[in-house]
C-alpha cells in the first residue's frame, strides 16, 4: 500500500508542468512533487501515475517513490498566485505525491548517453502503457546522481478515457519514432523477453489496489472500484503479451530533437547514465 502523508507547507509551483504540480513538504519531513485532483487533467491522470509508476518501479525502472498526500487547502492561504489558490481549493483531500529529487536535471539526448539495454527497457515499458509523453519534445526523464529516473505517467493508458475501446487498444501498435531514447538503439527484443513474463495478474492486481477507491468511483459502466481495477489489470496483462512485436522505430519528425542551447548540443563527450 502506498504510504499516506499530510501536506504541511506549500513551497512553490513547478511552472514547467502543464498540470501546475507544486512542491510541498509533508508531516514525514519529506519533500514531494504534488499532483492535484483539482487539476484540469482530472483524477484519471493520477490513477495513471500510480498504476504505471508502480508498474515501472516493480519492473526495475527507476521511478521516484509515490505517496498519497492529504491536503487541507488552508496551507496555501498565503500563496499569492490566484491560479495556485484555485488549484489548492479544488483539491482538498487525497492527492498524489512523488518524492522530489533535489538537483536533478532534465534528460537531454544530446548531453547524456543511454545504453541500448536500458533504452530498450524504457521504450518497451512506454509501449506497454502507451505513453505518448516521453518524446524528445517532452522527455519526462530526469538524471539524478548519474542515473535515469522516470517521471510523469499521467498521459498513459489512453484507453481508460474510453473503456469500450480498451479491447481494441490491447493490440494497438506503439510508434516510438519520436521517443526520446529512440536514437540509442533500444534493444526492444531483449527488453520484451525480460520484462513481459514479469507482468502477471498478481502483480497488476496488487498495483491496482494502491489506487484510492474515491478516484475509481462512479465510472460509467462499472458498478464498483474493484470492477474498474479489474479491467486495468486485464488490459495491461493482455497488452504485455504482444506489444513487443508491435513497436515501430521509424524516422523522427522534422523539428529539432533538442531544446538544449547550442553550446551544449553536440559537444562531446556525452555523459553516460545508468
Ligand atoms: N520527482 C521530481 N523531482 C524533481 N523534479 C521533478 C519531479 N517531478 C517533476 N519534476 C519537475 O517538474 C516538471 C513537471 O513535472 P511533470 O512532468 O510530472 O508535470 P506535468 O504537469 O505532468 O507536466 P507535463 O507538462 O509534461 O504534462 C518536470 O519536468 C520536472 O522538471
Ligand atoms: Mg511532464
Amino acid at each position: 500500500m502506498l504510504k499516506e502523508v499530510i501536506a504541511t507547507r506549500y513551497v512553490t509551483p513547478l511552472r514547467e508542468g502543464g498540470s501546475l504540480p507544486g512542491i510541498v513538504e509533508a508531516d514525514d519531513l519529506g519533500t514531494y512533487v504534488m499532483k492535484f485532483t483539482g487539476a484540469g487533467q482530472g483524477r484519471k491522470a493520477l490513477v495513471a501515475e500510480i498504476i504505471c509508476g508502480e508498474l515501472g518501479r516493480r519492473l526495475g525502472l527507476r521511478v521516484p517513490d509515490l505517496v498519497r498526500i492529504q491536503l487541507d487547502p488552508v496551507i496555501g492561504l498565503s500563496e499569492p498566485d490566484q491560479e495556485v489558490q484555485q488549484l489548492l481549493r479544488a483539491s482538498g483531500g487525497l492527492n498524489l505525491g512523488m518524492d522530489y529529487l533535489p538537483g536533478s536535471l532534465g534528460f537531454d539526448p544530446l548531453a547524456f548517453e543511454v545504453g541500448a539495454c536500458e533504452a530498450g527497457r524504457v521504450v518497451w515499458f512506454d509501449a506497454l502503457i502507451n505513453n505518448v509523453d516521453r518524446s524528445w519534445r517532452n522527455p519526462n526523464l530526469l538524471v539524478w546522481h548519474g542515473e535515469l529516473w522516470l517521471i510523469d505517467h499521467g498521459a498513459t493508458m489512453i484507453w481508460h478515457h474510453n473503456w469500450p475501446s480498451a479491447e481494441k487498444a490491447v493490440a494497438k501498435p506503439y510508434d516510438a519514432s519520436d521517443h526520446v531514447l529512440a536514437g540509442f538503439g533500444p534493444d526492444i527484443a531483449a527488453a520484451a523477453a525480460e520484462l513481459a513474463p514479469r507482468i502477471t495478474e498478481e502483480l497488476l492486481t496488487a498495483i491496482a489496489a494502491d489506487v484510492p477507491d474515491e478516484w475509481l468511483a462512479d465510472e460509467p459502466g462499472f458498478d464498483s472500484p474493484d470492477a474498474l481495477r479489474r479491467v486495468y489489470v486485464t488490459t495491461l496483462l493482455a497488452r504485455a503479451r504482444t506489444i513487443g512485436d508491435h513497436i515501430t522505430l521509424g524516422e523522427r519528425s522534422k523539428d529539432k530533437p533538442s531544446q538544449a542551447p547550442e553550446w551544449l548540443a553536440g559537444k562531446p563527450p556525452r555523459r553516460a547514465v545508468k
